[in-house]
């Protein structure tokens, strides 16, 4: 058994990266969450509240790392001593960009393999950016998401007031 890493924005976490934390967590020896901390990206949440979000959305499961990291994912998994990068897969559209990673990760260093886990059918169309631009639009997220993820959007996103309806 080896040492898995999830690496990812987590802007913020949801319901379908708990699903394929949890699920990796059954497959491997230890899992340690990634969050990317890049500066040249505009995050809504911080480094340290998105590994905070995740950290209470897991609650009981200490056993499951969580870290900021910086720069290359390998890198990160070098430094964790995990063998694997573990990546959800919802739609035939996330495959594009996946195989792409993936590759390049391989040749990055060929010692950490690429595992994908697909997402529950529940999640399939899920995403951090469509849960954001739902709450910012005072649309219902209830179940999308962790309540604490919830409420911490819910604290960031003012709803953006429709616009009036034009006469004539
Ligand atoms: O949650 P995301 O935004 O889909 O995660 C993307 C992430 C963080 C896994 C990817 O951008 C990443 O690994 N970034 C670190 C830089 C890196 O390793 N780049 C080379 C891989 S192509």
């Amino acid at each position: 058994m080896t040492a898995a890493v999830y690496p990812g924005s987590f802007d913020p976490v949801h319901s379908g990266h708990l699903d394929v934390i949890l699920r990796a967590r059954e497959i491997f020896e230890r899992v340690v969450v990634g969050v990317l901390d890049n500066d040249q990206k505009r995050y809504l949440f911080s480094v340290e509240e998105r590994v905070e979000l995740i950290r209470q959305s897991l609650g009981a499961a200490t056993d499951i790392g969580v870290r900021p990291f910086s720069g290359l994912a390998v890198e990160f998994a070098n430094q964790e001593r995990a063998g694997v990068i573990i990546r959800g897969l919802r739609a035939v559209s996330d495959l594009d960009s996946e195989f792409q990673m993936a590759l390049m990760n391989r040749r990055l260093e060929p010692r950490v393999h690429t595992v994908f886990l697909t997402t529950g059918f529940a999640n399939v169309f899920l995403s951090s950016s469509i849960l954001k631009d739902v709450c910012a639009h005072g649309g219902g997220i209830e179940g999308l998401c962790p309540p604490v993820v919830e409420a911490a959007l819910r604290a960031r996103l003012a709803p953006v007031p429709a616009a009036p309806a034009r006469n004539g």
